[in-house]
């Protein structure tokens, strides 16, 4: 498979993920957190579907486009070990939906680290949150759901 294939499956599965959660969580309170801000393709898409909701980016630096960047308020900056350890208190359990799109081409380190951000991920998030992400969290007391199992590129979404 090209690498274009895999882009392609990789952003129409991203996109289906989002849209299935902003349905889900119609109606019910909560910010939404974007792990992984890169270049600002997600978090741009959560706006469009989310437009109502407060959403708070996380990456080690800024690499995207100024139109999709944060105000500072809701930017992170920092090595996500560090910048997710403790929610500011305005943030902590009041999160609704947090979207970790964190994977890199170096699955061991991936894999290192996608356990770290779900354990931190655990105080921000608000009972019966959604989590999606490309990377397998491994949170044991998440809820693994198999409801966008179909989609071309393996995606996890769990419920707190
Ligand atoms: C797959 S990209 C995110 C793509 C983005 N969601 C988009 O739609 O453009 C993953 C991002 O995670 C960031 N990242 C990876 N490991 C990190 C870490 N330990 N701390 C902070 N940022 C990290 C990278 O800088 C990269 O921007």
């Amino acid at each position: 498979m090209s690498r274009l294939t895999r882009m392609i499956e990789r952003l129409s599965t991203q996109q289906a993920c989002i849209d299935h959660v902003a349905r889900a969580i119609a109606g019910q309170p909560g910010v939404v957190l974007e792990i992984g801000l890169g270049k600002g393709r997600t978090v741009d898409h959560m706006r469009e579907v989310m437009p109502d909701r407060e959403i708070y980016a996380f990456d080690g630096f800024v690499h995207a486009p100024p139109a999709a960047v944060p105000d500072d308020d809701h930017l992170f900056l920092g090595d996500f070990r560090e910048t997710l350890i403790t929610p500011p208190d305005h943030l902590r359990g009041q999160a609704i939906f947090a979207h970790a799109d964190i994977g890199s081409e170096d699955r061991d380190a991936d894999a290192v680290l996608a356990p770290i951000v779900g354990e931190r991920l655990v105080s921000w998030l608000r009972p019966g949150a959604f989590v999606a992400s490309d990377r397998d969290l491994k949170v044991q007391a998440w809820q693994r759901l198999s409801v966008l199992d179909g989609q071309p590129w393996q995606y996890f979404i769990y419920r707190t």
